[in-house]
């Protein structure tokens, strides 16, 4: 299992500080969200910021990219040190060239789907890809309330991934915490990106001892 605090949900003020108390949680990657205030309502930060942390952490960085136009951002990210970056399904017939785009600069690929969309749009794509990020939240804020009608899109995937004998991590994203973690991994899921309930406890590392226990407790995961 990944458990993945997302950065968003970070104090900004002190953001070297809050990269080095993933540090020592136990955290397994940082999730990193990238708005262009046009894809969804909201701006966060962008390549420069990653450059910035990338020395401060030998975490793998997922970038997750909520922008229209993804094509322009991929090499400054990549070159920023992201060690995946995850595109949005809902971009349609620039899916196919971003996967390969990313691919060629050596980079994990993720496609993330939002709550509204069919999972059959991923079904096309699903040999190419190395992570499947089904959002659990409308994309744009953090801190917001688990959708658990999103719970059938994660069984699919995982029942999909059996049957074709694929190996994509299912990530989950958006109003995780140890209850609503241990009902996705119940439903197939394996990777787990949490904002407001890991920052914004006290102490991050048992908060995430707390998610990964919860996740294991009655589940597949491992
Ligand atoms: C939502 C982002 C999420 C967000 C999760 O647009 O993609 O990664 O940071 O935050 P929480 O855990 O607070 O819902
Ligand atoms: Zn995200």
């Amino acid at each position: 299992m990944i458990i993945a605090p997302s950065l968003l949900a970070a104090n900004f003020a002190r953001l070297a500080n809050e990269v080095r108390r993933v540090n020592v949680s136990g955290a397994d990657w940082l999730h990193l969200d990238i708005m262009d205030g046009h894809f969804v309502p909201n701006i966060s930060f962008g390549p420069g910021v990653v450059r910035a942390i990338r020395p401060l952490t030998r975490l793998f960085l997922d970038v997750h990219l909520m922008c229209s136009n993804p094509q322009i951002l991929l090499e400054p990210f990549a070159q920023a040190g992201a060690g995946q970056m995850n595109i949005h399904v809902e971009l349609g017939e620039q899916v196919t060239p971003l996967l390969w785009k990313v691919k060629s600069l050596g980079k994990k690929v993720g496609l993330a789907i939002n709550p509204p969309t069919s999972i059959a749009m991923v079904q096309p794509y699903l040999e190419q890809i190395d992570s499947l990020l089904i959002m659990t939240v409308n994309p744009g804020f953090g801190g917001q309330q688990f959708i658990h009608e999103t719970l059938p899109k994660i069984q699919q995937a995982a029942d999909w991934r059996r049957e074709r004998k694929l190996n994509y991590r299912i990530g989950v994203d958006g109003g995780i915490d140890s209850q609503t973690a241990h009902e996705c991994a119940d439903a197939g899921a394996d990777t787990f990106i949490s904002g407001t309930t890991l920052f914004h406890s006290r102490n991050l590392a048992a908060a995430v001892k707390k998610m990964r226990s919860s996740v294991k407790k009655n589940s597949r995961v491992s």
